[in-house]
């Protein structure tokens, strides 16, 4: 990631260049550490720069949480300061690139995106861990009328895939870099055919962390159409007891059980499994009714929180935690006497949220964008507030 070493100068003058700079628009002292931020506005995109003070070299980089997706406007964006500020460049990265970021398909989704996104084609198939992706394509091939949803955490997975679809012309595959148990969330009622859950990780010793589980299973059969399928399949003898008890703990299911059934397609993972001569189980769980939609108001407003004396002095400093979410004001940066960056994680403990609050005399926002709009943000986003209210300096 690009990024500057500069030798040490005095940190005052950022504040002095704010009027006349083209890109700066505030700095943030840390509380109690010597680190700062940089407010940036370029290229139509608000994002923060952070500048590490050292003994013997400043860094000034991007900050994870607010980073833009296209790289250039961060390079942009350093050069810019360290030539307002008359910087001292030691080493450097950021030599401009033609090339477009990896993730930068008009086929790859953000999570943001699904908040108000048109689908393209009538039909919707998801595919959870989709891996190399030969399924994932294979599927596409075969039904043009279908758009597949493709969900994977690991990001060079997604990104061969991105490439795949760009190679073979494919116009029917969207590919989400984000957790699958807090994806469908962001789906209407009624609108899939199929959910691919082929070969997911076992997580034997960690449970709570795979895929199926009573909550994936109620939010399968919320998106499903009436008549579509949830599909698992596994190698794990263990996996398929423990999704048979999960699907069969809700009062009314239909479930199909297959057992070594050949498919038209095999995966990478799945071709090992053969050739060790495993058991592969199939478990199709069937959605029998249709759903109501989903009618949930999320508002990430703050509404009357505003800036309170001595507010960054009181705020807790462990998390808090609620039944299935936390909140964390992980770090607080001063921007002025009236107002505040406060550094939060919160959210889901799978897939917490990482954002700053922006706290002023008369208002208060998350910078530089709101949450995802998920339930477990919401609720945490209501502690958020109240925390800040209940908060009082002194
Ligand atoms: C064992 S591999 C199987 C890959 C592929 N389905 C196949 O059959 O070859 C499991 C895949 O699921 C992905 N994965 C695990 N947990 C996930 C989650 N919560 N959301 C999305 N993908 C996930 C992993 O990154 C991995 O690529």
């Amino acid at each position: 990631m690009p990024h500057l070493k500069v030798s040490p100068f005095d940190t005052s003058i950022i504040e002095k260049k704010l009027a006349s700079s083209e890109m700066m628009t505030f700095c943030a002292q840390a509380l109690n550490r010597s680190d700062m931020l940089i407010g940036i506005e370029h290229g139509g995109e608000e994002f923060l720069l952070q500048l590490k003070p050292d003994e013997t070299a400043y860094l000034l980089k991007y900050d994870k949480v607010t980073r833009p997706l296209k790289v250039n406007l961060l390079k942009e964006a350093l050069e810019s300061v360290s030539k307002e500020l008359e910087l001292d460049v030691r080493a450097s990265n950021i030599a401009i690139s033609n090339s477009t970021g990896p993730l930068s398909s008009d086929y790859f989704k953000k999570i943001e995106d699904f908040e108000n996104i048109s689908y393209p084609k009538e039909k919707v198939s998801v595919e959870v861990g989709f891996g190399s992706g030969r399924h994932l394509l294979y599927q596409a091939k075969k039904n043009p009328d279908t758009l597949f949803i493709g969900l994977e955490i690991h990001t060079p997975s997604a990104q061969q895939v991105l490439k795949q679809i760009a190679l073979q012309g494919l116009d029917n595959i969207w590919v989400v870099n984000y957790d699958a148990r807090l994806f469908l969330e962001m789906l209407p009622s009624n609108i899939c055919e199929q959910i691919f859950v082929h070969f997911p990780v076992p997580w034997d010793k960690k449970p709570h962390r795979r895929v199926i589980s009573s909550s994936f299973l109620e939010e399968s059969m919320r998106v499903l159409r009436k008549g579509g399928r949830l599909e698992l399949r596994t190698d794990s003898d263990k996996y398929f007891w423990y999704a048979l008890e999960t699907f069969f703990s809700v009062p009314k299911v239909e479930v199909e059980v297959r057992k070594n059934e050949a498919l038209e397609v095999t995966s990478k993972y799945e071709a090992r499994w053969l050739r060790q001569e495993k058991d592969i189980y199939d478990v199709y769980v069937k959605c029998t009714e249709e759903s109501a939609a989903k009618n949930v108001t999320i508002d990430f407003n703050f509404n009357d929180v505003k800036y309170t004396k001595g507010i960054e002095e009181c705020l807790p400093t462990k998390a808090l935690v609620f039944e299935g979410y936390f909140i964390h004001f992980e770090r607080v940066y001063k921007i002025s006497d009236q107002s505040l960056l406060v550094k939060c994680a919160f959210g889901s403990f799978d897939r917490p949220e990482h954002k700053y609050i922006l706290l002023g005399e008369n208002s208060c926002r998350y910078f530089v964008s709101s949450p995802v709009k998920t339930t477990v943000n919401f609720m945490a986003h209501q502690k958020l507030a109240e925390q800040l209210m209940l908060t009082k300096g002194e």
